[in-house]
């Protein structure tokens, strides 16, 4: 069917939209999914669920700062790197945006291979151009975060140091680790520089050129040799016959790190439009922007929260929701739901939908808070300002509504929700001015529902 994606593209126009939703495999061919808030709102168990209608789905930035849970039965799955889509048919792709520790992708294929998941060169492909992270990016982004005064709180896997390496093109690729010759030689130009660098600020330099490490990558490079692959071409073919793909993004829209909380972000950019960038496919071809919202508010690492909760109940909501760090194991911060936080991320992403996840996680807590505005200076504000300094000044203006008491962990349906907490979705859905299509109770592929059925 060549031409299914064009003969599709022109009936969606004509069709209802809710229909479409309810259908999302007849017209929706590019899908981009990403994080709303800062990171961890649930969009591994998001990809995983609808990654059965898609034929391809791919990474477009960020590393293995990423940690993304996939519960499928009884086994938990923490993915780093490989697209949260790999236990289903989909073919999975890590884009050249991305920066990639091959240690990392060796741990986690090994991971699968014990759990009876075979992962090869048929199933996952790596662009030709994805940065590699390399020990000394580890090694510069510990020693700069350790003089840093006013910490960021990285997740130390050397994600800011290879993005730099990207911009000042000085990054060994893909393509080079898996070439023997040109990754000792492109090592060897580089070395010098990193050695320097590593020296100036106090560590050791022999990291750079340690023949332990330098042998590993090697013989990493010997085992992903398979995998080189184009990424933007793939898709842009797949596309073509009417397959559909799904981008799958990593950390949340507030830690972008050109529309974000700077500086506390991370070192690339998480929103929707990325993925066009990253993967090399042009805009008019995204069919759908799904918005993964946690329904209330985690971070990790340091950096504005307005509506944190340092207390008993931050904590007891940090407990109910397990928010402990998938990559870091560290406590993550928890607050009410934040409405200019959300209304900045759909104007930043253009959502078209909104998958809520979490709402387990408020059963018992009374009344339930909404964030609807903040007091900066004495002005209120609907909308976050621009700079992190005047949000770090914001307070929160909540709006309080009835809590519930049940368990929902076990609800199969919309309408088998308790009142309050159909009242809470509703009037998310009312304040935010997108729809809602799933709801999440719980980690597991059963404890989802759409809101429409
Ligand atoms: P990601 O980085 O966005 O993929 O999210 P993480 O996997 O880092 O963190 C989300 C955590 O919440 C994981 O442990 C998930 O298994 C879990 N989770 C996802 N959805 C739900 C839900 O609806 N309820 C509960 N209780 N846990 C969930
Ligand atoms: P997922 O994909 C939450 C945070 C770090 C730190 C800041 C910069 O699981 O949602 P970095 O190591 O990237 O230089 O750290 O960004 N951070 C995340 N927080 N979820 C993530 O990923 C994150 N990835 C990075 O905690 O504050
Ligand atoms: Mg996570």
């Amino acid at each position: 069917m060549p031409n299914y994606a064009y003969t599709c593209r022109i009936k969606k126009d004509k069709l209802d939209k809710a229909l479409l939703r309810l259908s999302p495999n007849q017209g929706f061919m590019f899908t981009i999914i990403t994080g709303a808030q800062f990171g961890d709102e649930g969009k591994g168990k998001i990809v995983d669920l609808l990654a059965k209608d898609y034929d391809i789905v791919a990474r477009f930035q960020g590393g293995n700062n990423a940690g993304h849970t996939v519960k499928a039965g009884d086994e938990v799955y923490k993915l780093h790197l490989i697209p949260s889509g790999i236990l289903l048919d989909a073919r999975v792709l890590i884009g050249p945006g991305v920066v990639l520790n091959p240690e990392v992708l060796a741990e986690e294929i090994e991971m699968f291979e014990k759990h009876g998941i075979k992962v090869n060169a048929e199933k996952l492909g790596v662009d030709a151009k994805t940065s590699i992270i390399m020990p000394y990016h580890i090694e510069l982004d510990g020693l700069k975060e350790a003089v840093r005064e006013t910490k960021i709180g990285t997740t130390k896997r050397g994600i800011g140091y290879a993005y730099i390496d990207k911009v000042a093109r000085d990054e060994i690729r893909m393509a080079e680790l898996v070439d023997r010759e040109h990754f000792l030689a492109r090592l060897e130009e580089l070395a010098p520089q990193k050695e320097k660098e590593i020296e100036a600020m106090g560590g050791d330099p022999k990291i750079v050129r340690d023949p332990a490490l330098i042998k590993r990558y090697l013989e990493l490079g010997k085992q992903f040799a398979a995998y080189v692959t184009d990424v933007s071409r793939e898709i842009n073919q797949a596309l073509d016959e009417g397959k559909n793909v799904m981008a799958e993004a990593a950390q949340g829209t507030h830690l972008d790190v050109i529309h974000g909380t700077q500086k506390f972000v991370t070192s690339s950019s998480t929103i929707a439009g990325s993925a066009c960038a990253n993967l090399g496919v042009g805009p008019k071809r995204v069919d759908n922007v799904i918005a993964i919202v946690k329904v209330y508010i985690t971070r990790v690492g340091e950096g504005p929260l307005p509506t944190e909760l340092t207390g008993e109940l931050g904590e007891r909501i940090q407990k109910a929701g397990g928010e402990f760090g998938t990559t870091t194991g560290r406590g993550r911060r928890c607050g009410w739901f934040d409405l200019p936080l959300l209304k900045k991320a759909i104007a930043l992403n253009g959502y078209t939908e909104i998958s809520l996840t979490k709402l387990d996680v408020l059963t018992g807590l009374d009344p339930l808070r909404i964030c609807v505005g903040y007091k900066y200076k004495g002005k209120s504000l609907d909308y976050p300002p621009v700079l992190t300094e005047e949000l770090q000044e914001c307070s929160p203006v909540y709006e309080d509504l009835p809590g519930w008491k049940e368990d929902l962990t076990e609800v199969k349906a919309y309408n088998e929700l308790p009142k309050n907490a159909r009242n809470y979705v509703e009037r998310l859905e009312e304040l935010m001015k997108v729809p809602i299509n799933y709801i999440s109770v719980g980690p597991g592929r059963a404890q989802t529902f759409k809101k429409e059925d």
